[in-house]
């Protein structure tokens, strides 16, 4: 047996997969090289702007600093399992919509992320947790301002499953 090579199995966006990886592959290239799923970004691919961001078991993780064989058993969504192709953009992603969250974009899944985390653990946040929650993340872009205000509505409109 290969020992630079491991077997993992793990669910993403609700689909079980299992993969040989090398040991030494990160999560978020293989995501978006072994699985195709390129909506998970790179920016600096040393843990600091979180570009790469994701949920790994309903947390927010960077998946530049994560080998892959640590996601053994996870369960990962990434911003392509935020709602289906055909379906309406999530509530988070129409308020970044229409509150110009984004600008270039290439920020916006790493962003949704945490967001997303916040929303889901808490009502109603004030704008300082909004900002701690999104502080891993940079933005070169908006200046944030659309960024918070687009949380502060999706935390209004979103109808909790
Ligand atoms: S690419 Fe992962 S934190 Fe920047
Ligand atoms: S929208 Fe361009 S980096 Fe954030």
């Amino acid at each position: 047996m290969d020992r630079h090579r491991k077997t993992v199995h793990l669910t993403v966006n609700g689909v079980e997969y299992e993969r040989e990886v090398e040991v030494r592959k990160t999560l978020a290239d293989f995501l978006r090289y072994d699985l195709g799923l390129r909506g998970t970004h790179l920016g600096c691919e040393h843990g600091v702007c979180g570009a790469c961001t994701v949920m790994f078991n309903d947390s927010s993780a960077r998946s530049c600093i994560l080998y892959a064989v640590q996601a053994d058993g996870a369960d990962i969504l990434t911003v392509e399992g935020l709602t289906s192709p055909e379906g309406p953009l999530h509530p988070i992603q129409e308020a970044f919509r229409k509150h110009h969250g984004l600008q270039c974009g290439f920020c916006t899944p790493g962003f949704l992320m945490p967001a997303l985390e916040l929303l889901v653990e808490k009502h109603g946040p004030t704008e300082k947790e909004i900002r701690n929650a999104i502080s891993g993340n940079l933005c070169r872009c908006t200046g944030y301002a659309g960024i918070v205000e687009a949380i502060r509505e999706a935390d209004a409109m979103w109808e909790r499953p």
